[in-house]
């Protein structure tokens, strides 16, 4: 009786230490994430409650009951979160968060109520709230809150700053710093390197990063994609041609190769490359030289060779459709991408670098993804990996109307619960009562535990989900 896809790995629950792979941004860790938090209520003792609770996880609180007070502290000291009530004499919640939000836009907001309703919630998130957060809530609740919209801002931190400084490889998984370490350890060498994994992997973000840690840098990097060509139009295009060299060449061309003297020669799918042009390469390879076509003189050549397949290509060159010493010579380094599902963990990271890059793009003022959206995000399988992800969020950018993208942004069969219910054998098919509670208990789960997102998604009050939990053992 088990849901095919488990969505408990790789939820924005777990820790995600930071990006790699930029010297220049510090790399947080779980422990760094304690917060300068300021909690606004006109009741001394919610706020007393509120700072020994946060207090306890190494967060600094500051305590304020008069609004206007809190907001003059902030220029002073601005802080990373404010925890704010909503019904305060004076000035109330939502006016205090838009003040705060119209000065500090990087500072996240959780609204506190008594008076809770899912349209104010709606509302509040609308206008910028991270969370709203209705009485009576545990201290664990709190806690989870607060600590899940420090990490988010941190990881929008760190997202901002990767866009900002170009293309970088995110993932803080134990094979992207693999990948990483071998790309800076290879880079400086000069070797050839063959860079093989899945479509949407990132093998060419691996290539354009070999170049840029290279002595070639400040040189040209020329992509070359060698499927879908004919053998003619290949020749061509990467070897160029001499005046007349065949009826119709009016003048010289100079060729991909040519063009990337000096610099670094990206090869794609260089196992969709026609047997015949694999000799020609191979040939340029050797001699670092090439002959443009009709030409009689050859023209010295300084490139470095960085190719990527998808394709197997050792199975392809024992089974003679590419040639063993072209194969042998394009992978002197192997660097092998996995899949995105098979590094869930740098899902989180890679959604936020999506959300900026997309973010500043569109110029929409979509800052985050409800915790909600992540772990649907966090346990779907992507066939076609970070590409795939990558279009998810694009499309979720076009379609949030918040500041934060929700479920119903996302593609509708993202969050689908695969049940593998229709062809069990008879004798283990389940109750409507079995299902009904793995069926809340998978929501709670998508539902990273809010009660009250849960009730929405479900589509009952609190209370009578809290009545089925109970039923169900599922406290
Ligand atoms: N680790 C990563 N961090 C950030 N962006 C990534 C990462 N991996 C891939 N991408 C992005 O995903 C998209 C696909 O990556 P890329 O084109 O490098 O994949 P590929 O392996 O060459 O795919 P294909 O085989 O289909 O050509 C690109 O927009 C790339 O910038
Ligand atoms: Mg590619």
């Amino acid at each position: 009786m088990q849901y095919v896809s488990c969505f408990v790995e790789g939820t924005i629950s777990e820790s995600y230490p930071g990006f790699k792979g930029m010297d220049d941004v510090k790399i947080k860790t779980q422990e760094d994430l304690q917060a300068a938090i300021m909690v606004i209520d006109d009741d001394p003792i919610t706020l007393k409650n509120l700072r020994s609770i946060l207090e306890k996880v190494g967060h600094s609180v500051s305590t304020f009951r008069d609004p206007i007070r809190a907001l003059k502290s902030l220029d002073e000291s601005p802080c990373d979160l404010v925890i704010s009530d909503v019904r305060m004499p004076g000035l109330d919640g939502l006016s205090v968060m838009e003040r705060i939000k119209g000065r500090f836009p990087h500072t996240e907001i959780i609204l506190i109520t008594g008076f809770a309703s899912i349209d104010g919630a709606v509302d509040a998130t609308k206008r910028g709230a991270y969370h709203y957060l209705s009485k009576p809530f545990t201290p664990e609740e709190l806690r989870r809150v607060v600590s899940d919209a420090v990490r988010e801002k941190t990881m929008r931190e760190q997202a901002e700053a990767s866009v900002i400084n170009g293309p970088v490889i995110i993932g803080d998984s134990l094979k992207i710093r693999e990948i990483e370490d071998l790309i800076l350890k290879i880079a400086p060498l000069d070797c050839n390197v063959l860079i093989t994994g899945d479509s949407g992997t990132g093998k060419e973000l691996v290539a354009r990063s070999i170049h840029s840690h290279s002595s070639r840098a400040d040189k040209p990097f020329v992509a070359f994609n060698c499927g879908g060509f004919s053998e003619d139009l290949i020749a061509n295009e990467l070897f160029g041609h001499e005046k007349d060299a065949f009826t119709g060449a009016r003048s010289r061309k100079i060729g991909i190769i040519e063009t990337a003297n000096k610099g670094t020669l990206f090869l794609d799918e260089v196992g969709e490359m026609p047997l015949s042009m694999q000799v020609k390469l191979l040939r340029v390879l050797q001699e670092r030289e090439l002959m443009r076509v009709g030409g009689v003189n050859p023209v010295p050549l300084d490139i470095r060779v960085v190719a990527a397949t998808a394709r197997e290509l050792k199975v392809a060159a024992a089974e003679g459709v590419f040639r063993q010493d072209l194969y042998f010579r394009l992978n002197v380094i192997n660097i092998a991408m996995p899949r995105l599902s098979e590094r869930k963990e740098d899902i989180p990271l890679l959604v936020y670098h999506f959300l900026y890059k997309f973010q500043r793009r569109t110029g929409k003022a979509v800052k985050a993804v409800s915790a909600g959206a992540m772990n649907v995000l966090s346990s779907y399988a992507y066939p076609g990996n970070v590409r795939e992800l990558e279009n998810i969020m694009e499309r979720a950018l076009a379609l949030c109307d918040g500041n934060t993208i929700q479920i119903r942004d996302l593609p509708p069969d993202l969050g689908k619960v695969e049940l593998y219910y229709f062809d069990r054998p008879d004798s283990s098919l389940m109750t409507l009562e079995e299902l009904e509670r793995d069926y809340i208990r998978h929501i709670l789960v998508i539902a990273g535990g809010v009660k009250s997102d849960a009730a929405r998604i479900l589509g009952i009050d609190r209370v009578s989900l809290w009545r089925r939990m109970k039923k169900h053992g599922l406290e």
